[in-house]
Parts: structure tokens; C-alpha cells; sequence
């Protein structure tokens, strides 16, 4: 990783915040947080894979500048994205009689952005909370936009709220602990920023695939995430162009819940893009070269294009999505190399798709 310079991305949503990218941002922590948050209690939420890496150095940081801060780790991991682990967490912010004016900090990927998340929307009706993406994918995507949730038994995230943070703090230099899955896993959400009108970052990604040029990782962090910013500036509700961020995921939410969650979430969107791309392709919607080239960078960066989860499952999985109304899903469907359309279906034309 080279340099130190820092990238601040304004969101323009009801809560305005800034997006931080800069290498080393977790020393200059306090820097971030004075200004917003001067005098408070804070407590930091993370997991057991990322907790012994730079829980006890955000924590002395925060101890440091005056604060007093209190900690909780669960156990890392999809499966504890849950009704019982959140209970847990805000039970133990009661315990620590954590007030209104208090201040969460989620320090660690998706997960634990998505769970803690809610917890700060939650507790006592809404407290501010930071978001720290530790993880490829947390920093494209997850940290960004105040979407959180945890899993019921019925689906992926179908308990949650939005909920903007004060401020998304990212410093990309986390990503040297992190693992080469979990580098691939990020690069399944990337890659679908390019099919967002976001071209530019396809060309990019063909010419250094990002899991082999990692110093160029700050710079597609900021692309991804001014992306996310230019969608959710227009939709934070997500009642129209939003829906676009989910490509790849109908599909890919039911080979998450099919696998018990063994395929991982980039993995599943890539997967989904894939089955959705070919879909596409069949009904005339896509040219065939570009479900090509989307193939091909998606082996570029040794993600899978295929599944063995079963078109029932795949299926049976969509109608318990949030997009699905009734007898109709809202899909989003690539129709050219670097775009991508929203469309209403029946769930039965959803299934020619998968043919
Ligand atoms: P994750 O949080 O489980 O992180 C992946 C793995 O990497 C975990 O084992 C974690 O402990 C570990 N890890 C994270 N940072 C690390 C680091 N720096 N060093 C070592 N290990 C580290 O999963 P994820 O891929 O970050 O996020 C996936 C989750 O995000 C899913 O639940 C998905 O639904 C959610 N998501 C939410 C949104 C949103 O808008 N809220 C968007 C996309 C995905
Ligand atoms: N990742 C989907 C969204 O933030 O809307």
C-alpha cells in the first residue's frame, strides 16, 4: 500500500456524513470523532476475527482523548447476524446504561456494520453510531448508505432499519489481516458497481484485477463508494433507483440461504449476476459478448460463475425477498457491459430467467 492520502466523500442524505478513506485513519481516530461527538460514552462492537487486530488500539486511542468506552464481541461470522445476538448486544448496552447522547462504534465487516447498525437505530429509538469497515466489502458497500438488519429465519436481513451514521471512517491498510477469501468476497460488490454506469471501473478491474494489484484498493474504495453516494443521494429509501445496488442479489440472497451462508455474500452476488446476466442474454436484453466479459472478470478475480444450489431453491428463496410484492419481484437486470435496468416480473417469468 503506498501513500497516505485521504479521500473524504460528502453524503448528501437526511443525516449528512462524510465517507474517510485514508490509510492509517484508525491512529487519527479521535481526530475524526472530537469534532462530532466532543464528550460521550462510547462503545465498540466488533467480532472474534477482527476484535485481536484493532479493538484494544481503538480503544486506547478513544481512552486516550477522554472517552469512556466499553466493548462487545460476538462471534465472527453470517450466522451470528441474528434476532438472538442482537438481543444480546442491546441487553448489554442497557447494562452499561448507555444514554441517548452515547455512541456506537461498528468495527468490523459487513456483519457486524449490519448488526451494530441496528442496535444504534434501536436502542433507546436511535443513538449515533460510526461505522469502521474493516472489510473489502463493508468499505465498498455495507458502511455506506444506512441500510441495517439482521437475518431471520425466513431470509437474509428481513429485520432492520435505515439508519445513517455520523461518519464512515475507513482505513484501508485494515485490509493487510484480512483474508484472500474475504478480499474476493469484496470484489464480488465491486464488480457490480461497474454495471451501475460505472464502465470506467469495469476497463480498470479487466486491465489489474483488483485481488492482484491491491495498492490500487483506495482508489477503487472511493470509486465504489461515490457511486453508492450518487445512488443513495437520490433514493435513501430505496423506493426506486436504489433497488439498483441490488443486482446480483436476488438470485445470490438464495444461494447464501440455500448454502447455510458456505457461499459467502460477494460470492453469491457474483454468482447472481452471472445467472441474472445469462437471463438477460435469453430474453433478449443483453448482447451475449458482455455476459462474456462479465464472466471473464469475474474468473479474473477467481470468483465462481456457477452453483450447484438448485433452481428451486434459488426460487423458493426470491419470494421471501424484500423486493418481492405479492405475485411480482422487482429484478434489476444488466442490458449492456457497464448498465443496468430495474424491471417488475411476475415470479413466474422470474423463473424464465433461471431456464
Ligand atoms: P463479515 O463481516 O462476516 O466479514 C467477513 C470475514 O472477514 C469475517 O470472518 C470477519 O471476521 C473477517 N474480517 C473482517 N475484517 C477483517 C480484517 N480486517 N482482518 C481480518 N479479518 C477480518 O462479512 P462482509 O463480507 O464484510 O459483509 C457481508 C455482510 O454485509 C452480509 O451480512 C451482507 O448481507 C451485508 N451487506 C450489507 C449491505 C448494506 O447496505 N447494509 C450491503 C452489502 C452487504
Ligand atoms: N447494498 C444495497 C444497498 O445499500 O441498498
Amino acid at each position: 500500500m503506498k501513500g497516505t492520502v485521504m479521500t473524504r466523500i460528502h453524503i448528501n442524505a437526511s443525516t449528512p456524513y462524510d465517507v474517510v478513506i485514508e490509510e492509517g485513519a484508525l491512529q487519527r481516530i479521535t481526530d475524526y470523532i472530537k469534532p462530532l461527538k466532543p464528550n460521550c460514552r462510547v462503545i465498540i462492537v466488533s467480532d472474534s476475527n477482527v476484535a485481536p487486530h484493532y479493538l484494544d488500539s481503538v480503544k486506547a486511542n478513544m481512552e486516550h482523548a477522554g472517552y469512556t468506552v466499553c466493548d462487545y464481541v460476538f462471534p465472527a461470522g453470517e450466522s451470528s447476524k441474528n434476532a438472538h445476538q442482537l438481543i444480546d448486544l442491546v441487553e448489554y448496552m442497557a447494562a452499561q446504561s448507555l444514554t441517548r447522547k452515547d455512541l456506537l462504534i461498528a468495527l468490523g465487516g459487513g456483519v457486524v456494520g449490519d448488526m451494530a447498525g441496528f442496535a444504534a437505530a434501536t436502542y433507546l429509538r436511535g443513538i449515533d453510531y460510526v461505522q469502521v469497515p474493516t472489510s473489502l466489502l463493508a468499505a465498498v458497500d455495507s458502511s455506506v448508505g444506512g441500510k441495517t438488519a439482521v437475518n431471520l429465519e425466513a431470509g437474509k436481513n428481513l429485520w432492520g432499519a435505515f439508519k445513517q451514521p455520523i461518519l464512515v471512517l475507513c482505513d484501508p491498510t485494515t485490509l493487510n489481516t484480512l483474508p484472500d477469501m474475504e478480499w474476493k468476497n469484496g470484489c464480488g460488490e465491486i464488480i457490480k458497481y461497474g454495471f451501475l454506469d460505472v464502465p470506467g471501473l469495469l476497463t480498470q478491474l479487466e486491465h489489474k484485477p483488483l485481488i492482484k494489484h491491491r495498492d490500487s484498493v483506495s482508489a477503487v474504495i472511493a470509486r465504489c463508494v461515490q457511486a453508492k453516494a450518487d445512488i443513495v443521494e437520490q433514493d435513501e429509501r430505496e423506493s426506486g433507483v436504489r433497488a439498483l445496488l441490488n443486482l446480483g442479489h436476488t438470485f445470490g440472497h438464495g444461494i447464501e440461504k440455500a448454502s447455510h451462508f458456505e457461499v459467502h455474500h460477494g460470492y453469491a452476488v457474483a454468482i447472481g449476476m452471472v445467472l441474472m446476466a445469462q437471463g438477460a442474454v435469453k430474453h433478449g436484453e443483453l448482447d451475449a459478448a458482455a455476459l462474456e466479459k462479465l464472466k471473464a472478470l469475474i474468473e479474473a478475480h477467481d470468483l465462481p460463475t456457477t452453483t450447484t444450489i438448485t433452481k428451486k431453491e434459488i426460487l423458493a428463496a426470491a419470494k421471501h425477498d424484500k423486493k418481492s410484492e405479492g405475485a411480482t419481484i422487482k429484478i434489476v437486470v444488466p442490458t449492456s457491459y457497464g448498465h443496468s435496468e430495474l424491471k417488475v416480473v411476475t415470479h413466474e417469468e422470474l423463473a424464465t430467467y433461471l431456464d
